[in-house]
């Protein structure tokens, strides 16, 4: 992956907190990560969730995924961009998602191995625009929201009701767009959720679609 030595912890250890990373780092090829060094030389690292790995370049957003849902939503909102009709929830995409690597014959061979340990994947770059997130706090509240917008629960537990009457409203109105435009909500929890101009976005589209 780029920039290994600036990670936070070590990205090769088992378990480790760097999940996505880890995975990142596993599916990536090293010429792949030398050519995105080049390209991006003063992306920072940001974050990560499960799967993506995530950077900071410019007051952009560059994830490297191996996810093709997740390229599948972003190309989506591109497209919807490029035709003058932005999607207001999603976070927008700020260049057409380019596949980075494919692997090779072999190594697809290798990877359908029952046994076998995945190596390189295909992979893609997806670059957003950088909004702001919410704090610990925020991220907890949300997450709530989130499992009583799912119907997973009927009322939320906040340990901050009067915040969670203001995240709310803004909360739903995301939810609301999302499925009109064709989104899931299932992932809309609060590490996935930024603020744009006021309003809450998607900005993680893996599990969108
Ligand atoms: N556009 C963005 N603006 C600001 N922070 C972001 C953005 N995209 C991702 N992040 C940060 O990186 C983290 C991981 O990104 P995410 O897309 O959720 O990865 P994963 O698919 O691995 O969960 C997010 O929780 C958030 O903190
Ligand atoms: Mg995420």
């Amino acid at each position: 992956m780029p920039f290994q030595d600036t990670l936070p912890d070590n990205p090769r250890g088992i378990n480790g907190p760097l999940s996505g990373a880890m995975w990142a780092d596993r599916s990536m090829r090293q010429e792949t990560a030398d050519e995105e060094e080049q390209q991006y030389p003063d992306m920072k690292y940001l974050g990560q969730g499960n799967e993506g790995l995530v950077y900071e370049y410019n007051g952009q957003v560059i994830k490297y995924t191996d996810n093709r849902t997740e390229v599948v939503a972003a190309k989506k909102v591109w497209n919807y961009a490029q035709s003058g009709n932005p999607i207001a929830c999603m976070v927008p995409v700020l260049e057409k998602p380019v596949k980075i690597q494919a692997p090779s014959i072999m190594e697809r061979a290798l990877n359908s191995e029952p046994n076998y340990d995945p190596s390189v994947r295909s992979m893609w770059r997806i670059v957003t625009e950088k909004v702001e997130t919410f704090d610990t706090e925020d991220v907890l509240i949300l997450n709530e929201l989130s499992k009583v917008f799912t119907e997973e629960i009927e009322f939320g537990d906040y340990d901050d009701p009067v915040r969670a009457a203001e995240l709310s409203p803004m909360f739903e109105q995301m939810i609301n767009c999302l499925q009109a435009n064709g989104f899931r909500i299932h992932d809309a929890h609060g590490a996935n959720i930024g603020m744009k101009d006021g309003r809450m976005v998607l900005i993680d589209l893996g599990g969108s679609l």
